[in-house]
């Protein structure tokens, strides 16, 4: 049985990436992807575009990705300060000129969607229906009209991310499913109904627990990882970054 696994909202945290690729490489995986936010708010962007590059198969683009290239207009001040931090941070003139343009093609050629097994799995950074920008949150299966249009454009299996919370969203009876009510962390797909998975984060987890978060799936699960890592090294870099907001690391602390 053929196991893939995907990553999602990397946000250059280079120490929770690295931890995750090492217990990626312990489990028989043929393929890696991910699902964009592969930087901004952490300190380490271009040690982390250059992992995605070389481990993950391909990447969707998430909405940081799209700010650091365009501009970050819908963002909150803060959440734009780190945005330009970044974008500084890719242009360094002490990274050799090469180095620097192979970083801005790889965010060019990073694609909305993607699909696999002839289009029966859908990758998206937030929704088929926004791809960069729509959040899908536990709080919206009580909002079946969303969730209707959003599982409308879903083939059989959608994986998303950009919300940060790990778990899985069923057609059938709108429920929101999160990895600690599973068996193992592993959820079966229902072979008549729709489902939408949400990878979590593995830079910055939004769901209470600070470990980093990353999934592995093959045609007939999916299952949930939780990996330990060096917090207190990400929080010592933010606040030794001159520019990233010092919320950024009491986030990580707490997983929120
Ligand atoms: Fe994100």
């Amino acid at each position: 049985m053929t196991v893939f696994a995907i990553v999602s909202d990397i946000h250059a945290n280079l120490e929770a990436f690295e931890r995750v690729l090492e217990d990626i490489a312990t489990k028989d995986i043929q393929d890696i992807f991910c699902l964009g936010d592969i930087i901004g708010y952490g300190p380490n962007p271009r040690e982390c575009l250059e992992l995605a590059q070389k481990y993950c198969r391909f990447s969707m683009i998430g909405n940081h990705e799209e700010a650091v290239m365009m501009i970050a207009e819908d963002f909150n001040d803060r959440a734009r300060q780190a945005v330009e931090w970044t974008r500084n941070q890719l242009n360094d003139k002490t990274v050799p000129r090469e180095q620097r343009r192979e970083y801005w093609n790889y965010l060019d050629k990073l694609q909305k969607m993607e699909m696999l097994e002839k289009g029966r799995f859908l990758f998206v950074h937030g929704s088929p229906r926004v791809p960069t920008k729509e959040y899908i949150m536990p709080r919206d299966v009580q909002d079946a009209g969303k969730m209707r249009a959003i599982f409308e454009m879903v083939p059989q299996v959608c994986f998303v991310g950009h919300s940060h919370v790990p778990g899985v969203y069923t057609e059938q009876d709108l429920r929101y499913i999160h990895p600690r009510q599973m068996k193992e962390s592993k959820f079966e797909f229902p072979s008549e109904s729709k489902i939408i998975i949400n990878a979590g984060s593995v830079g910055q987890p939004r769901d209470q627990d600070p470990r980093a978060c990353y999934i592995t799936f093959t045609e007939e699960w999916v299952q949930f990882h939780r990996v330990f890592y060096n917090v207190s090294a990400v929080v010592e870099k933010i606040q030794n970054s001159g520019g990233l907001p010092q919320y950024l690391a009491d986030r990580l602390r707490e997983g929120k």
